[in-house]
């Protein structure tokens, strides 16, 4: 939520601003700005709407010269998208411009301590606070470092702040707690961002900050101090990825590059763990005393990390037989949670910093609990928090829908499950083999689902469904977790309303809005439980419903005599069914959003990575 950028060096610093922003603009796009230094002093420019909107005010970054300054997109939290809310945002006494991602929860209380020592107020955000504190400290003390330090010690909430002063024009600030940021290292030049792709065109050597941070650089020098004040020296770290890896390359969207990379992400996240027919998780210890004396296993997430915990709990159940329950990670943390020692709470995120998640994390520790996390981003926070984390490796997730870190994240969920059947003794050896032999082959069949045929299929019922206005998802078991996944992708990215239940749990309720034409996908992908599924479909073709089904190649002619359309998919371990079943839904919502003329990799009101509550 919110991403920002700074440059020092020799280049014109605007359009590498640019640069950055573009590839932060997952992280929020309802407004953009930049401040760039030059014999002008602090000169902000600031657009409401996409980046393009100020790209064009830049003229590319041309209109704006000097080789000093900060940047950042937004995802508005404190006031309304506008130009005056933008950031970068001045103090009131014209001295100190200041980008910030992040929340500040007591502005309330700073904002009137800034009145009464006679600051004004242009924007109705939390930012305009900071920048106006430092600005107050500035003018107290005269010193642009213990400025920064005396405001940062008074602020609650999370913050990463990238802060120039016009007295220092060479100098930027960063600081930051609970929200990214990493430090790049060029010749002759430095970068601040949110996250890596903001920089990756300039420099490929980083530095983690850790909360409390705080950076002093120029183009050819940097300093580091801890939350102590203490100078530190900072651990130089080389992303491996390519450039591509966060560029659209040929396709059209983010989302369907991301859902045809799915084959190469699950690889990267099966294979190294497979070894010699057995899985080694990354030295993930969790021996049999522990877990015979585990009273419950908790998963804790949003969003579609939360339905990955839904599947899970099916998975570890079955295979562990240990009692597991999926909680929203922002009810988990206010709930009271019956949490010690005696419960494992795994957290599933891709960005690895979401708000929720990261406090729900933080209660389950202070409850004495053990954490694992299941996170995509290395060295975020909800990595580094944890006890233990695995590794997706599913690389840069850029579309806001996730695709690719969702499987990777049910991969690694049945690799943790079948560890821990196998130090229980839960599982059989020959069910351990077949799986591993499913999980080698797991990459090659969802590239089997994704071939022409099955885009051709998906593409074609889009365009018969689009115009719906209501769509309901409907299975049972493993596939009701799959159907609140393909729920959540229509509606957040084709704007579609959708809900998804259990098979059985319609006619106790919701089947009451199925009238004539109403869509819904039903899947039936599970062997034993189809009859039952038929029947539901049978109940809502009664009322009217136009149903898609989505089920196995053999069990199609069936489906088929009582459904309006089918989607096919070969059949595969049941247990890995899922990772399958999810693939041409993901296609069908992005197909339906494309009809429909949606934004698919920037849906509206959305951001990718939720860092508030
Ligand atoms: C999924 O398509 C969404 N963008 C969203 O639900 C997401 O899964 C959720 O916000 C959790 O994010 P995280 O995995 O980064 O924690």
């Amino acid at each position: 939520m919110c991403g920002i950028v700074g440059y020092a060096g020799s280049r014109q610093a605007a359009p590498v601003l640019l640069d950055g922003l573009e590839k932060l603009e997952y992280r929020g796009y309802d407004s953009a700005g930049v401040c760039v230094y030059n014999e002008a002093g602090l000169n902000m420019v600031k657009a409401k709407g996409r980046l393009s909107v100020l790209r064009d005010r830049l003229e590319g970054g041309t209109a704006l010269p000097g080789n000093v300054g900060i940047g950042h997109t937004r995802w508005a939290t404190h006031g309304a998208p506008s130009d005056v809310n933008s950031h970068p945002h001045m103090s009131w006494t014209g001295k100190i411009a200041v980008v910030h991602n992040g929340i500040i929860e007591n502005e309330a209380r700073l904002r009137a301590k800034m009145y009464r020592k006679g600051a004004t107020f242009q924007s109705e955000t939390d930012t305009e606070v900071v920048a106006n504190m430092v600005g107050y400290y500035y003018e107290k003390f005269g010193d642009f470092v213990q400025a920064v330090r005396e405001t940062v010690m008074r602020l609650e909430g999370s913050f990463a702040l990238g802060i120039q002063c016009i007295d220092h024009p060479d100098t930027i600030i960063a600081v930051k707690k609970d929200s990214p940021l990493i430090f790049g290292f060029g010749e002759g030049e430095h970068f601040i961002a949110s996250d890596v792709p903001a920089i990756l065109k300039y420099t490929q050597t980083v530095a983690y900050l850790e909360d409390g941070d705080m950076a002093v650089f120029d183009a050819n020098s940097v300093t580091f101090y801890d939350s102590t004040g203490e100078e530190v020296a900072k651990k130089r770290e080389t992303i491996t990825w390519e450039m591509s890896a966060a560029e659209r390359g040929g396709y059209d969207h983010f989302m369907i590059k991301e859902i045809y990379e799915q084959p190469k992400a699950l690889k990267d996240t099966i294979s190294p763990r497979l070894r010699d027919g057995k899985i080694d998780l990354d030295g993930v210890e969790l021996p049999a005393d522990y877990l015979n004396g585990l009273r419950k296993i908790y998963l804790v997430a949003c969003g579609s990390a939360y339905y990955v915990s839904v599947l899970a709990k099916y998975i570890i159940e079955k295979t562990c037989r240990i009692p597991t329950e999926a909680v929203m990670a922002s009810e988990f943390r206010y709930s009271d949670p019956v949490v010690d020692e005696r419960n494992l709470v795994i957290f599933v995120s891709q960005s690895g910093e979401t708000a929720d998640t990261l406090a729900a994390l933080r209660e389950a520790k202070r409850r004495g609990a053990q954490t694992l996390a299941i996170v995509n981003v290395v060295g975020s926070a909800i990595a580094k928090a944890a006890d233990q984390v695995i590794y997706t490796w599913a690389g840069p997730e850029i579309a806001v829908a996730t695709t690719k870190a969702f499987t990777t994240q049910l991969a690694v969920v049945y690799m943790l499950a079948m560890q821990m059947a196998k130090t229980l003794g839960t599982m059989s050896d020959e069910e351990y083999d077949a799986l591993v032999k499913g999980l080698e082959q797991l990459p090659y069949d969802v590239e089997s689902v994704l071939d022409q045929k099955h885009l051709e299929r998906c593409q074609k019922l889009a365009s018969r469904y689009h115009a719906h206005h209501d769509a309901f998802y409907i299975g049972r078991n493993i596939d009701s977790g799959i159907c609140l996944e393909g729920s959540l992708k229509l509606k957040e990215i084709a704007y579609l309303h959708s809900e998804a239940y259990p098979a059985g749990e319609l006619k106790h309720g919701p089947i009451s809005l199925i009238e004539d034409g109403t869509l819904v996908v039903a899947l039936a992908t599970i062997q034993d439980l189809f009859d039952k599924t038929m029947a539901n479909i049978k109940e809502v073709k009664a009322r009217g419903a136009d149903v898609l089904c989505v089920t196995l190649e053999a069990l199609e002619e069936n489906a088929s005599a009582i459904s309006d359309s089918t989607i096919a998919i070969p059949a595969i371990h049941p247990m890995l069914q899922p990772s399958l079943s999810i693939i041409p839904l993901q296609l069908f919502s992005y197909y339906v959003a494309l009809y429909r003329g949606c934004d698919v990799d920037k849906p509206r009101n959305l951001a990718k990575s939720v860092t508030v509550e």
